[in-house]
C-alpha cells in the first residue's frame, strides 16, 4: 500500500512563508500570530528581493549581536537602532488618535531622567551658564482652550556644547538643564534656560557605525525635551525645535514636525533682559500645549 500517494511539502523557495508559518500551533496568541506571520512574510520577502548572500546574513547576525552587546543599563542601542530606521516614530505616529490640534508627540529619546527638582516658575534650570540665554513660556490648555491647571512640565536638553549631563557626570552640575514646573491656575508656565544646540546621537557603537556606512550623519536638531501630563489627559512626550537649526530637516532619528518647531525669537532689550534677569541679548520662545482627554485602554 502506498502510504505516500501525496508528497509531503518540504521547505523551498516559493512556499518558504507557508511553510514556516504553518509550523506555528493553534493555540498561539491570535495577535502574536498576526505579527510573527508578518514578521516572517517580510523577512523572507527581503531576502528574496535582494538575494541575500550568506555573507551578508552573516555579517547582519554579527551587527545584531554587537547592538545587544552594546546595550547596558545607560545605553539602548536597540532603541537607537529603532530612532535611526524611523520606527520609533513610525510606531507612536499610527498609535496616535488625539483629536486634531492636540499637540503631537516626538521621540523620548534615552537621555530622560524622572525625579529632576521641582522649581518655582520662572527658574533658570541653565546651572553651568554656558550658551544663549532663552525665556520658555506658554499655556497648557485643553482643545476648548480652558486652562490646565497643575500640569507637570518636565523639562531636559543637552548644555552648550551639546551634551546631557548624564553623559558629563562629574563635568556638568547634577540636573543641569532638567526641571520639573507645574501650572497654576491659569495653565501658564515658564522658566529660563539656555538655547539648546544640535549634538549627535551616540555614534560610537554599531549603529554609528551602520549610519557611517550609510552615508548618515547623527546630528539631531536643536531641541527641548518635555514630558506633559495632567490628570484626566493623556501624558505628551515631545520637544521643540529651533527653526534656524542647519539639522532641522535631517533630524537623525525623524522626530520633527511642523508644529514642534517653535518660534524661537532674538530680542536686544536691555530693560526687559533686567526684568527678566537675563543677559542681553536673549532669546523668548512662546509654545502653547494643548491636551487631549485620557484615551480608554
Ligand atoms: C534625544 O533627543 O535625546 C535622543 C533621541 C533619540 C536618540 C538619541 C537621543
Ligand atoms: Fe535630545
Amino acid at each position: 500500500m502506498d502510504t505516500h500517494s501525496q508528497s509531503p511539502t518540504f521547505f523551498d523557495v516559493e512556499n518558504s512563508v507557508d511553510v514556516v508559518n504553518a509550523r506555528m500551533s493553534a493555540a498561539t496568541d491570535p495577535r502574536l500570530r498576526e505579527i510573527m506571520t508578518a514578521v516572517v512574510k517580510h523577512l523572507h520577502a527581503l531576502v528574496r528581493e535582494v538575494s541575500l548572500t550568506p555573507e551578508e546574513w552573516f555579517k547582519a547576525i554579527r551587527f545584531l549581536t554587537e547592538v545587544g552587546h552594546t546595550c547596558t543599563e545607560w545605553r539602548q542601542e536597540f532603541i537607537l537602532l529603532s530612532d535611526t530606521l524611523g520606527v520609533s516614530m513610525l510606531v507612536d505616529s499610527i498609535n496616535q488618535h488625539r483629536p486634531e490640534g492636540s499637540t503631537e508627540n516626538s521621540v523620548l529619546g534615552p537621555f530622560y531622567l524622572p525625579g529632576a527638582p521641582r522649581y518655582p516658575m520662572g527658574t533658570n534650570i541653565c546651572l553651568d551658564g554656558l550658551g544663549e540665554p532663552v525665556v520658555v513660556s506658554g499655556r497648557v490648555t485643553d482643545s476648548r482652550g480652558e486652562p490646565v491647571a497643575g500640569a507637570l512640565l518636565d523639562v531636559w536638553q543637552t548644555n552648550d556644547n551639546g551634551f546631557y549631563d548624564v553623559q558629563q557626570k562629574g563635568i556638568q552640575p547634577e540636573w543641569n538643564l532638567r526641571g520639573v514646573f507645574e501650572t497654576g491656575a491659569d495653565g501658564r508656565y515658564w522658566f529660563r534656560s539656555a538655547k539648546p544646540r544640535y549634538y549627535p546621537i551616540p555614534d560610537d557603537g554599531p549603529v554609528g557605525g551602520m549610519l557611517k556606512a550609510m552615508g548618515r550623519h547623527p546630528y539631531r536638531p536643536a531641541h527641548l525635551h518635555f514630558i506633559i501630563s495632567a490628570p484626566g489627559y493623556d501624558t505628551v512626550v515631545t520637544q521643540i525645535f529651533a527653526p534656524d537649526c542647519p539639522y532641522l530637516e535631517e533630524d537623525a532619528v525623524f522626530g520633527v514636525k511642523q508644529s514642534l518647531v517653535g518660534d524661537f525669537r532674538h530680542e536686544n532689550d536691555p530693560k526687559e533682559a533686567a526684568r527678566l534677569e537675563v543677559a542681553n541679548p536673549f532669546w523668548t520662545v512662546e509654545w502653547n500645549v494643548i491636551l487631549a482627554p485620557t484615551t480608554a485602554a
